[in-house]
């Protein structure tokens, strides 16, 4: 199968190029390929002519696109639309990776959300991502959504923060109101490739893995798994913004997405802590 992977220096793309080496796979980071730049877009997907193209390349940096709309507005909604124009003509498959940020995060903690459930992004962030997956959809039938959250894997992320923390502090706050799935991008990269192999229904699906916790907790299981003896202090998110004296966009309270539509296709996703075991002892 031939498949190009856009935002390729990108910390999901490095786990997807691994898992799909299998693959005839075609990367390109921004310079080679600019997903905001619709000619160029269209021009290189119909040279490469892939069967699938996997969409890496995002605007991830949460608090700056507050101040920085235009261009994560350009990047998280035009390019997405410019690959689906350009995969509807050249009969490509488009997955693309949206996020938790697309729902407002109000909904009750006893419940997850489903795909359908309504959406309310309160970040720039969210609100750019959600345009981006209305733009796919008003543009191209062959496409997956994969809506992720607290993504970790090669490159800096939560995890790999927490480590650094642990290893020179004696104690550290962490948020402990806010609920969610850690999600290690290889296993994400793992979904993809299922994905392909089973050709599921096209949609949007929920991909993070099973089960839930918080960002205390995901804290606490980093530093056992890690054998570290730093002391993990519980605080609500305002107390941390306070405490750290910090100016953030909003956090979704809770980000626990359903994986119920996507299990039900016969797809395998591991428990967090399983996946976060495997992590640490691959890059610890
Ligand atoms: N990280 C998370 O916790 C998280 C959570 C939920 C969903 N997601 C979603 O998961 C996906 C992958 O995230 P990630 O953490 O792997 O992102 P990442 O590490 O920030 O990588 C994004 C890549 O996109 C590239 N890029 C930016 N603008 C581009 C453009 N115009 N054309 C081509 N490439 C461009 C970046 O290149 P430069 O570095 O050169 O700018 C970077 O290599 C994203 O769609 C993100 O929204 C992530």
């Amino acid at each position: 199968m031939k498949i190009l992977i856009t935002g390729a220096n990108g910390m999901l793309a490095q786990s997807v190029k691994n898992r799909l080496s299998n693959h005839e796979i075609i990367c390109t980071d921004v310079k080679e390929l600019d997903i905001t730049n619709e000619n160029q877009v269209i021009q290189k997907i119909a040279e490469i002519e892939p069967q699938y193209i996997i969409n890496c390349a995002a605007y991830t940096a949460v608090d700056k696109a507050e101040e920085n709309y235009d261009l994560a507005y350009k990047i998280n909604s035009i390019g997405p639309k410019n690959l689906a124009i350009a995969s509807k003509k050249t009969g490509a498959i488009l997955i693309h990776i949206s996020t938790d940020y697309v729902f407002g995060g109000d909904l009750g903690l006893d419940k997850a959300y489903i795909e359908t459930d309504s959406k309310n992004p309160v970040t720039v962030y969210g609100k750019t991502k959600l345009s981006g997956e209305t733009e796919i959809i008003n543009n191209t039938d062959r496409y997956y959504i994969f809506r992720t959250a607290w993504l970790y894997g090669d490159g800096n992320n939560f995890v790999r923060t927490m480590l650094k923390l642990g290893n020179s502090k004696d104690e550290i706050s962490v948020v402990s109101d806010q609920y969610g799935s850690p999600t290690n991008a290889d296993d994400l990269a793992d979904i993809i490739s299922q994905v392909i192999e089973k050709k599921i229904p096209f949609g949007i699906y929920h991909t993070t893995n099973l089960g839930f916790t918080t960002w205390y907790d995901f804290t606490k299981k980093i530093f056992e798994i890690a054998n570290i003896s730093c002391k993990v202090k519980p605080v609500t998110t305002d107390e941390y913004i306070k405490m750290m004296n910090v100016v953030q966009a909003k956090r979704p309270f809770n980000s626990k997405l359903s994986k119920d539509k996507i299990l039900k296709e016969g797809i395998e996703i591991p428990m967090w802590e399983e996946s976060l075991k495997k992590y640490l002892d691959l890059y610890k």
